[in-house]
C-alpha cells in the first residue's frame, strides 16, 4: 500500500517526502531507485516539545509515534546521503493541533535550528526548513493565535541563513469558514437534563467526542433574550453521540442550529457508522448557494459491497452481509 503511493507520488512529481522512520527512507530509495528517479526528501524530527494542546493531537512529544527523535536524525541524515535515489532537501516538524500559545513553538524552532546548525556542520546543507501546521483557531474563547509574533520570532531566529521556510497550516485557513447546519428532531428532558435530539451526529461531527470539542452553538434564527440549556446529541446509540454539552439557547422541534468552526475536520473526519449517509455540502459564495456534494444515498454506501456466493452460503446468512466493528 505506501509502496503504491510512493511510487504515484513520484509519478506526480510531488516536491519532498516527509520521512518519518529509517524504515521508510529505505523504502523510499528503493523505489526510487527502481524507478531510475531520484527523490527529493525531509527528516520530520521529532523536538520534543509539549504544544499544551489535547494529548490526541499532540504530535511532537519523543514518546508520540511522529517523526524522527532529536538524537537519532543526525545519523539518520548522514544514512540519508549514502542511500541512491535519494536527495537531502529539508528537515520538518509538526508538534501538534490547536496550538493557541507561542512557547512551544519558540522551543520548537530553538531545537530545530540547533539540529539544523550541527548539520549544517557536517556539511549537510538544507534547502527548506517547514514548521508543519498546527495554528489554533477560535472554537468558542480561544484567543487569536498569534501569527504575528511567530512570524517575527521566526523572521529573527532566520538571520541570514539561506533557508526557505515552509509552512502546513491547515484548520487555521478552512476552519471558520464552514458551519454544520442540523435540525433538532425531537426535545426530551429527564431529572436533570434537557436533551435536543438533531439529525446530525458523531459520524458527522466526530470532534466533540474523540476530543471532548466544544465548537459554538447558533439558532438559524436570531433570539435575542433565550433561556434554555441543551446538551446537543445525535440519535447513535453511543454515550459519546454528542455534537454541545452545554447549549444556552432555545430549542424545540424543528428548530435549526449551526455548529461553527466545522470547516476542518469536519467533512474529513466524517463516516458511515451506523449505517448513516453522510452530510451534503454546500458552498456559499456572493451571497449564492451551490451544492457541491451532493447528500450520500443507501446505495452508495452499499454499491462497494460484493454480493456472497450463495452456494457456500449458511442459510441464516441470507439477510445482513456486513459485520460491523465498533
Ligand atoms: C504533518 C501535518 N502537517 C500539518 C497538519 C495540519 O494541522 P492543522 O490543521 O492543525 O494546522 C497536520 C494535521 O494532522 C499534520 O499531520
Amino acid at each position: 500500500m505506501v509502496s503504491k503511493q510512493t511510487r504515484s507520488r513520484r509519478q506526480v512529481g510531488i516536491k519532498c517526502f516527509n520521512v518519518e522512520s529509517e524504515a521508510e527512507l529505505e523504502r523510499i530509495s528503493r523505489i526510487a531507485s527502481e524507478l531510475g528517479v531520484v527523490a527529493p526528501i525531509s527528516l520530520r524530527v521529532n523536538p520534543d516539545v509539549d504544544p499544551k494542546t489535547h494529548p490526541y493531537i499532540s504530535t511532537g512529544l519523543k514518546e508520540s509515534k511522529f517523526g524522527i527523535p532529536m538524537d537519532q536524525a543526525l545519523q539518520l541524515y548522514r544514512t540519508a546521503q549514502t542511500l541512491t535515489g535519494i536527495a537531502i532537501k529539508g528537515i520538518d516538524c509538526h508538534i501538534g493541533s490547536q496550538i493557541t500559545q507561542l512557547a512551544p513553538y519558540l522551543d520548537a524552532l530553538d531545537k530545530m535550528f540547533e539540529l539544523i546548525d550541527q548539520l549544517a556542520d557536517q556539511g549537510i546543507a538544507l534547502e527548506h526548513f517547514d514548521i508543519g501546521g498546527g495554528m489554533g483557531v477560535r472554537y468558542e474563547q480561544e484567543p487569536d493565535f498569534p501569527l504575528q509574533a511567530l512570524s517575527d520570532a521566526l523572521q529573527q531566529k532566520m538571520a541570514d541563513r539561506d533557508l526557505r521556510v515552509i509552512l502546513e497550516p491547515g484548520r487555521y485557513i478552512i476552519a471558520n469558514a464552514g458551519v454544520l447546519l442540523t435540525e433538532v428532531l425531537y426535545t426530551k428532558h429527564n431529572a436533570t437534563r434537557a436533551f435536543a435530539v438533531v439529525d446530525a451526529a458523531m459520524n458527522d461531527l466526530i470532534r466533540p467526542a474523540l476530543y471532548d470539542a466544544v465548537q459554538a452553538v447558533h439558532p438559524v434564527v436570531e433570539q435575542f433574550n433565550p433561556s434554555g440549556h441543551f446538551e446537543i446529541v445525535g440519535p447513535i446509540c453511543e454515550a459519546g453521540d454528542f455534537l454541545a454539552k452545554h447549549c444556552l439557547i432555545d430549542l424545540e422541534q424543528g428548530a435549526l442550529i449551526a455548529l461553527a468552526t466545522s470547516g476542518a475536520y469536519g467533512m474529513s473526519m466524517s463516516s458511515n457508522y451506523n449505517t448513516r449517509c453522510r452530510a451534503a455540502e454546500v458552498l456559499v459564495h456572493g451571497g449564492h448557494a451551490q451544492l457541491i456534494r451532493r447528500r450520500e444515498t443507501i446505495q452508495d454506501l452499499l454499491a462497494a459491497e460484493t454480493n456472497l456466493d450463495t452456494s457456500t452460503t449458511a442459510p441464516n446468512l441470507t439477510t445482513t452481509s456486513t459485520i460491523r466493528a465498533r
